[in-house]
């Protein structure tokens, strides 16, 4: 069997950054209220001629340059993505005319927060099954679009942006390196915890973000706890041989809670949570960036990517790097 391994990576941001104390000055909350409850300082707000394409093209472009590619190499793009550039074509088709790319298949998984992982899998399994050889998986969003910028208790958590993997069939037999397990999740019956109110089918519009963070905060941290445990159980490991976890940047506090249920110190998780705010699915590949790009993250770690979003979805990803 073949397994999907690394081959680089990628992220891009929005040009402005938006902090704390300026959206007080929109909406009745405070820099101290957002710091405590969430650890978010900053995020980045997608402006005028940037969209989910643009951000992800130019992430897609840094990983393919990461890998010592270029889109000729490339026969897979798989793009997670709740904040589509339009209704159709699929983002990852403008993402692949962007790249020049022609042909091979491109296409978008909606699974909000869980976006990356969901593409991730699909694409590592279509490359372990031979479907593909060297793919593109990108993670972006300009999730600012989707929020009521009067309420308070969702307009302070989001920030958009992009991050992209280039992933690729790797050595026939080798079993121990590439994404080792993943395993991917959805209870459609949670759907009132955490969703839009709108919709092209529906009300025609894209809608406006609801949640009930509370109750949402609850079933991340059991949900997360329980899917990071079934992928080091189907993989032969143990929460000790982890280096780094790479989780969805949606809260401080759940990334301290889920490193608590697996025994691990903070310093072994990769947060960017305070800069970048929670980007759904590009919260996984941008934090990954980060870590891979200043040296934490070395080839040969065992890093386990985790995400749980809207839906309910969740799922988590083994890779030895
Ligand atoms: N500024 C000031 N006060 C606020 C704000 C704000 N931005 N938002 C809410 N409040 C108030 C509430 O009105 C409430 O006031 P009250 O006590 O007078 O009624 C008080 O703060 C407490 O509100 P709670 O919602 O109970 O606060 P909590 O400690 O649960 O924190 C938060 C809220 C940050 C949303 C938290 O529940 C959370 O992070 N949940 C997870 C949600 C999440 O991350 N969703 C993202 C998508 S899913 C995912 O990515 C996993």
């Amino acid at each position: 069997m073949r397994r999907a391994v690394f081959l680089g990576c990628g992220s891009a941001l929005p040009k402005r950054v938006l902090t704390n104390d300026e959206l007080a000055k929109q909406v009745d909350t405070s820099d101290e209220w957002i710091r405590e409850r969430t650890g978010i300082t900053q995020r980045y707000v997608a402006g005028e001629g940037e969209t989910t394409a643009t951000l992800a093209t130019e992430a897609a472009r840094k990983a393919l340059a990461d890998a010592g590619l270029t889109i000729a190499d490339i026969d897979l793009i798989v793009l997670g993505t709740t904040t589509p550039d339009y209704t159709f074509p699929s983002t990852a088709t403008v993402v692949q005319a962007a790249l020049g790319g022609h042909g091979f298949p491109a296409f978008d998984v909606a699974a909000v927060c869980t976006g990356f992982i969901y593409a991730l899998g699909t694409a590592e399994a279509m490359i372990r099954t031979g479907l593909a050889n060297k793919a593109l998986v990108i993670g972006a969003e300009t999730l600012t679009r989707l929020i009521d910028w009067e309420d308070r208790t969702t307009c302070v958590l989001f920030g958009d942006g992009a991050g992209a993997f280039v992933i690729g069939a790797g050595a026939e037999g080798d079993d121990t390196t590439g994404f080792l397990a993943t395993q991917l999740h959805a209870d459609g019956a949670q759907r009132e915890l955490l969703y839009t109110d709108g919709g092209p089918s529906t009300t025609g519009t894209v809608g406006k973000m609801r949640m009930k963070g509370r109750e949402v905060f609850r079933h991340a941290v059991t949900n997360l706890a329980q899917v990071l445990e079934d992928v080091l159980v189907k993989a032969g490991y143990t929460a000790q041989d982890i280096d780094w976890v790479v989780p969805h940047q949606a809260n401080a506090r759940i990334l301290d809670a889920t490193a608590r249920k697996l025994g691990l110190p903070m310093s072994q998780v990769v947060v960017t949570v305070d800069q970048h705010a929670n980007t759904s699915a590009a919260s996984v590949p941008l934090a990954f960036d980060a870590a891979w790009r200043d040296g934490r993250i070395k080839r040969g770690q065992l890093v386990m990517l985790e995400a749980m979003g809207g839906g309910f979805t969740w799922g988590a990803s083994l890779l030895r790097v």
